[in-house]
């Protein structure tokens, strides 16, 4: 119990690298607590974005003054553009300027750009120093805090320099949605709405019923929605840590929504997890042209995005040149190609998603001709 509010604790199972996630409201407030007995030394470095730091930081830092907690800020700027090398230079001088040591942790309270750079930089400054994640989006709570996946963006594409780095805690104070726009609510919620599809067709039916409530800021549904969300990421990655395997089926959705951002320029035209709503739709679509599943199953994907206010295909996004050709060879160029084959999720209805690496290019080119703005 936190502050007179419930906190659900889950664990990903890691052998020695094993970590708690705590969900509930209230726990940035209580973070210096939490975090206290963990840490290998009373001192942390936290690094945030100047948006989240006007809500946020003021409540970690009295917790750590608090718990006598050592501490150091860096407020960066806002973005992806955050994620880059340049980025990553400027950090670790600054961490090596402060006298940062192999006890030192970081602390990443933020989005998915603030949680993969500061783990990232955690993973490489002196070889690899402790983190502990605080996320503040739906889709850094659901989605990028959980996993150890960390990294940056360089001019030839997204995460496509990084490191596996789990941290030693993760708290997704689902408080701090309260303050987020809802457009990025929205975005993160196509992600938890992906664990129903990839392999829990009761969950899914749960997002039919709660989605609005989780969206709209009812604390219990939105701990819920957390909770099944890490828990089935932690259970996903606990199998297959390193992407082998498995863990694949946690791009449901990512092949065409990859495809689809890198078109509309990974900005504000179109956020990652809009283009994760579309791909999901697609990846039904293409399932149902191949004969895996109904019709009804693509139509009751829709209604859910569509009735949440999710974007279901291209109609009024720019695109500089939306055409089969284009979205088919930013899918050939996805780092997740094996062989030069694409990889693919299908589903043989919601809830039942496999990986597959046989689909027809004719199928799959008809599919992008018909998503085509008209
Ligand atoms: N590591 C992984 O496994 C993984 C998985 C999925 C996505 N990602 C990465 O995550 C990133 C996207 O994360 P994101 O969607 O969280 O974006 P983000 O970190 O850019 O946050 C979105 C916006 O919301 C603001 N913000 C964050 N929390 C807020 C709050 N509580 N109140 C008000 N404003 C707030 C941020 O300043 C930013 O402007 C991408 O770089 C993506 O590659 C990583
Ligand atoms: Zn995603």
């Amino acid at each position: 119990m936190t502050s007179g509010t419930l906190t659900t604790r889950l664990n990903v199972d890691l052998g020695t690298r094993a970590y708690n996630i705590e969900i509930g409201t209230g726990l940035i407030a209580a973070a210096g607590a939490k975090v206290r007995d963990l840490l290998p030394t009373p001192r942390v470095f936290v690094i945030t974005d100047t948006n989240v730091a006007d809500h946020w930081l003021e409540k970690l830092t009295t917790s750590l003054d608090d718990n006598a907690i050592r501490f150091a800020v860096k407020v960066l700027a806002p973005g992806e553009q955050t994620k880059s090398m340049a980025q990553v230079e400027e950090l670790t001088h600054w961490l090596l300027d402060q006298g940062v040591d192999r006890k030192s942790t970081l602390i990443a309270l933020g989005g998915g750009v603030i949680g993969d750079l500061t783990g990232f930089v955690a993973a490489i400054t002196l070889r690899g120093i402790p983190f502990i994640q605080i996320p503040t989006t739906l889709l850094a709570q659901v989605d990028s805090s959980v996993g150890g996946k960390t990294g940056i963006d360089t001019r030839h594409g997204k995460n496509l320099v990084g490191a596996f780095h789990q941290p030693l805690l993760v708290l997704a104070d689902t408080g701090a949605l309260d303050t987020l726009h809802r457009r990025q609510l929205l975005a993160g919620y196509a992600e938890v709405v992906k664990y129903g599809l990839i392999n829990d067709p009761e969950f899914f039916e749960w997002c039919e019923v709660n989605g609005q409530a989780v969206i709209d800021g009812d604390p219990a549904s939105r701990r819920r929605a957390v909770e099944v969300s890490c828990r089935a990421k932690a259970a996903i990655v606990a199998n297959d840590e390193r992407e082998t395997g498995d863990r694949a089926l946690l791009n449901l959705g990512h092949t065409f929504g990859h495809a689809i951002e890198a078109e509309a320029g990974f900005g504000d035209q179109l956020l990652h997890g809009e283009a994760v709503a579309i791909g999901s739709l697609c990846a039904f679509e293409l399932s149902r042209r191949l004969e895996l599943c109904t019709g009804q199953d693509v139509e009751r994907v829709r209604a859910h995005m569509t009735a949440v206010g999710l974007p279901t295909g291209l109609d009024g996004i720019a695109g500089p040149g939306w055409t089969a050709d284009v979205i088919h060879g930013h899918m050939a160029r996805d780092k997740k190609t094996e062989d030069g084959r694409m990889t693919f999720i299908l589903a043989r209805g919601i809830g039942k998603s496999f990986i597959s690496r046989d689909v027809a290019m004719d199928t799959l080119n008809d599919l992008l001709s018909d998503i085509l703005p008209k």
